[in-house]
């Protein structure tokens, strides 16, 4: 298996990834009905992310815990849904890739999971676990 390269290599990355979020009920319906994202139009922005993140892009630009923060509000966000969301996007990985970079963007997740569980609750207080 290889490393995570290329553009072409997240774009592979991030659809599998989705393609896993929307097929569980547990977080889909964050994304579906909540938030309503249109996939054609968040997928390219989630790349436009981690290309900046991994492979030094600057595609990205804007705030990633904004959208998150609006969420919550929306429906709350609980523990769970970011093990969730952590748990996919580890097997995602381990899934297609290996190397350094692999390791980078499972080490990654989980830090701005970290920070972005720790914004949510310096604003609107403590997380539940329940989804
Ligand atoms: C509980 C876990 C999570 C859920 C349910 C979730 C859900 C969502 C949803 C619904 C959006 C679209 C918001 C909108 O455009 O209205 C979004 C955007 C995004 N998410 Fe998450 N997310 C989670 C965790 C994370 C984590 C841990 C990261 C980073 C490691 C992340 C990165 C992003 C980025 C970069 C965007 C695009 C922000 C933008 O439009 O600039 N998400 N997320």
């Amino acid at each position: 298996m290889k490393d995570i390269q290329t553009r072409a290599d997240l774009e592979k990355l991030l659809a599998s990834f989705y393609q896993k979020l929307l097929a569980d009920a547990s977080i889909s319906y964050l994304f579906t009905e909540v938030a309503q994202i249109d996939l054609e139009e968040h997928l390219p922005v989630l790349v436009n992310f981690w290309e900046g993140n991994l492979l030094g892009g600057h595609n990205y630009k804007g705030n990633p815990m904004g959208p998150h923060f609006t969420l919550h509000q929306k429906s709350p966000l609980g523990t769970n849904h970011f093990k969730t969301w952590l748990h996919h996007w580890t097997e995602t990985i381990d899934e297609l890739f290996e190397g350094p970079m692999a390791d980078e963007a499972k080490s990654r997740a989980r830090s701005i999971a970290l920070l972005m569980q720790h914004k949510i609750e310096q604003a609107f207080g403590p997380l539940n676990e329940a989804n």
